[in-house]
Formats: structure tokens, sequence, C-alpha cells
């Protein structure tokens, strides 16, 4: 095997260190030895209630409880059964899920199944929040191909606040056609929920939004600082999902190999591809296989962060600690995926998203067409079953400015281009969340084959969503 040299063999060998610090422009020194010492916890998977020939049915209670997010220390957390992250749903494309969620939490909530087509009665608008003490159940219809979800909270308002405390999970969704590929399963395909949170010392979650970035020094995967994995001489697959509320991350690996990226949000690409960086806005997901059985027994690999820096420049560490047979591998074809022609779109809309700074309080308000989110005005009114193209504009004249990820419910969409030039390589496959930089335009083309009723669009920077970077709109 050709092995690269990893980082801390340049360590070892000063005059390799700086022509490699060169050209990755990038000081070692300045990061701190990282222990890693905490097992990577993998979030339980929830057991239904009960089956019946069609349907799943689970319980989930949103309770207060305490997790473990640093070593040794208690922090207070709101969660789905009181799980930091909640715990994981599977689901099967073709059968129902239904949950019953209980509210014990002191404040109003609702649940949104991101990426999920659902019904508009159980999609979680914003506005539809359940009291606490509320129980209400939650329909989900699994339509589409097998792909990485996650629901979290959606309350009017307070999403920031109420997912920063915990709640937000993973739900999994297989069809037949994906279970039945030889990649990597089981205990070797593997969430990686990455978090950025500000933990003081005494372990509070210390949620302030500032609407302009994010303070932060930790970060979390699956509810643990800095984790280790212990891995096999084997291929993984690893969804991973940036579950920050207002922080974009860049992947990397420490040992420069590239990442085998396999799915976007919507589901598997046609064809893997490598790439050594991915880039990670706030609610995008990715999957990738990683095979360790290109490192030596031994190797210590570092999940970094080319977006972060100081203690938010590393992720987590994978150790490999062991020999183990393969029998998985990643076809050349993953899925078959039809581009959706532009011709046939019907209309394009365009979105622009913008930012004032106003003497009311707030006085960082964000707005998508120069307008406030309001639950009771509908911005557009696509007509079932149509193609449109929709393209979003980051206002580089606003007030403000900063990175807007646009997310759209009901629908998963194509990107079709970025800036007029080609979508990155890691984004070219089915989408619901679409990363918008500083003064960027993007189109995406998208039929409204989902469900009739009302929806939203709105940045996933959730203090901007919670400052009214959100818009309604109606398939009708
Ligand atoms: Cu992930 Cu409308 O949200
Ligand atoms: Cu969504
Ligand atoms: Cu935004």
């Amino acid at each position: 095997m050709n092995l690269r040299p990893t980082r801390r063999t340049f360590l070892q060998t000063g005059a390799l260190l700086v022509s490699h610090a060169l050209l990755k422009n990038r000081v070692f020194g300045a990061i701190a030895p990282r222990a890693f010492d905490i097992p990577l916890p993998v979030p339980p998977v929830l057991k239904p209630t009960r089956s019946d020939s069609t349907t799943d049915y689970y319980e989930i209670t949103q309770r207060e409880a305490w997790a473990e997010c640093l070593p040794g220390v208690r922090t207070k957390i709101w969660g789905y059964e009181g799980l930091f992250p909640g715990p994981t749903i599977k689901a099967r494309t073709k059968r129902v899920t239904k949950i019953q969620q209980t509210n014990r939490l002191s404040v109003p909530t609702v649940v949104h199944l991101h990426g999920g087509i659902t019904e508009s009665a159980s999609d979680g608008f914003p506005a539809d929040v359940s009291l606490p003490g509320a129980v209400r159940t939650y329909v989900y219809s699994n339509g589409g191909q097998g792909r990485t979800l996650w629901y979290h909270d959606h309350a009017m308002d307070h999403t920031g606040r109420n997912v920063y405390m915990g709640l937000a999970g993973m739900y999994l969704l297989e069809d037949e056609e994906s279970a039945n590929l030889p990649l990597p399963r089981d205990s070797y395909d593997v969430p990686l929920i990455i978090q950025v949170r500000q933990i003081s010392q005494d372990g509070e979650l210390s949620y302030n939004p500032r609407g302009m970035g994010e303070i932060a020094n930790t970060i979390l995967v699956n509810g643990a600082a800095w984790p280790r994995m212990e891995v096999a001489r084997r291929k993984y697959r690893f969804r991973i999902l940036n579950a920050s509320n207002a922080t974009a991350l860049q992947l990397r690996l420490s040992s420069d190999r590239p990442f085998l990226q396999i799915a976007t949000e919507g589901g598997l690409l046609p064809a893997p591809l490598s790439t050594e960086t991915i880039p990670l806005a706030m609610a995008e997901r990715v999957e990738v296989v990683i095979d360790f059985s290109e490192y030596p027994l031994g190797a210590r690999i570092i999940l970094e962060n080319l977006a972060g820096s100081g203690d938010l420049a590393q992720i987590m560490r994978f150790d490999v600690v062991h020999n183990e047979r393969d029998d998985s591998s990643v076809p050349t074809q993953l899925s078959h995926q039809d581009a959706i022609s532009e011709h046939s779109a019907v209309t394009t809309r365009q979105f622009v998203f913008s930012g004032k700074v106003q003497v009311e309080s707030p006085a960082l308000q964000w707005t998508i067409n120069g307008k406030q989110f309001d639950p009771n005005q509908s911005l557009a009114k696509p007509r079932w079953g149509d193609v449109e193209i929709w393209e979003f504009i980051n206002d580089p004249s606003g007030m403000l400015s900063d990175l807007h990820p646009v997310h759209v419910h009901d629908v998963r969409f194509q990107i079709l281009d970025r800036n007029r030039g080609l979508p990155n390589s890691t984004e070219r496959g089915w989408k619901d969340t679409v990363s918008l930089g500083r003064g960027e335009r993007v189109r995406v083309i998208m039929r409204f084959d989902g469900y009739k009723g009302k929806f939203v669009l709105h940045c996933h920077n959730l203090d901007h969503e919670d400052r009214s970077m959100m818009a309604r709109f109606d398939v009708i």
C-alpha cells in the first residue's frame, strides 16, 4: 500500500513541517495537542412501541435531562427522550412512521423532519407549536429515495435555543435498492452529528444568539466533546450532519487522504466522488466512506475543520486499532439520477436574503425579499406538479451580510448553477439545503410533487431564522 505520511510524521520532520505548513497555509504550533479521550457515543436506535402491516409507531418525550458532554461534567439539556442528541429513528420507504411526541418541557415546541416530504399538518410549521404538557402525533409517509434526514425543533422565534439545548436527532430512511448495495452497514454505518457549542466550565450550555457569527469553545460529535473512535482496518460509512446553529464547517482528514463521498442530503450520488475537503454548512448532510485499511495499525487520523481555528479546528479522531475482514465495497454506480431539465420549468422566482440594522429590538433583522417572516402571508404559490427554478441571492448591498444556508421544505432540488458557474463538486446530487455565501447567487430546480399546503423556506442559521429570515410558501 502506498501510504502518504501522516501529520505525526511531519511533526517529526522539521523541514517537511515547514514546507507542509506553507503549502496548507496553516501553523501547526497554534493547535494545542488534544487528548481525544471520550469514546465516540452513538445515539441509540429508538424501538417502535408497535408495528402493523403499514406503520411503525413511536413515542418520544421531550424533557430536561443531564448529559455528559465534557468528561466528568454534568450538562443540563433538553432532549428527545432526554437524550443529547435524540435517539436515531430508522425508517423504510413505503412504510409509514407515526411518532407521538409529548412535550414535558416548559416551553412550546414543534417537531420538523428535515429532508422529509411530509404533509403540512405534520411538517412542523413554526406557528403550529404544542404547549407544555401537550401530546401530538406526527405522521411521516417516508416517500422518495433512501437518505439521511434529521428531526429537530422548529418553534417560531425559538428554534435556535431549542436546538442548542439538544432537540435534534438523526432519522435514517432506507429504500430497498440502497439496502441491497454492498456498502458498509450496521456498526460500520455510523452517524456523526457535529455541533459547535459554548459550554461553560461548570457544564452549562450557554446559548447566546448574536445574529452574526457564533461564540463557541467546543465541538461535539454525537454529544461528546472531541471524541475518539476506535476503528478496524476496513471501510466505514459515515453519515455526517452539521447540526450547529450558526457555524459552517469544512471537513478534511489530517492524513491528507480524500473522503469517498457517496451521498448528499437527498440520497446516494450516481457515482462516488473522491474529495479532500467537504464544505458543510448548517443542516447540510454528507455521507462518506473512509477505508481505514489504507492506514497501518496504530494510525491516528484527525477529522479536521478547515473553517475553524483554535479549539474549533479539530473535530474528532479515528484510531486504527485492529485488523478485520471487510466484505463491503463501494459500487461505481450508486443510484440513478436524472437531471431536471431547465426547459421543464414554468417559472423562475427570486429570493433575496438580506439583513438590516435597526433602532428597535432586535437590532439585527434578517429578511427574505425585504420581508420578515409572517406565518399568514405566502411569498410564493407554486402549483402542484410544476417544475420551478428558484434563484437565491445573498444581497451584497445589504447593511449586513453573512452566510445563509437556504433550506426549502417539502421538496428536494438540484443545483443548476452557483454564481453562474458549476455547483461545487460535493453538491451535485439531490439537496434540501444549499449554502449561500456572502454575495453569492445560486439557482436550484425542483418539482413540487410532494404535498400541497403551507410550508416554509428559510435560512438554516438558526439565529437568522429566529430573526425572521423565513418565508411561507403554499403548494396549491
Ligand atoms: Cu432543518 Cu425548516 O428546518
Ligand atoms: Cu426541512
Ligand atoms: Cu442566514
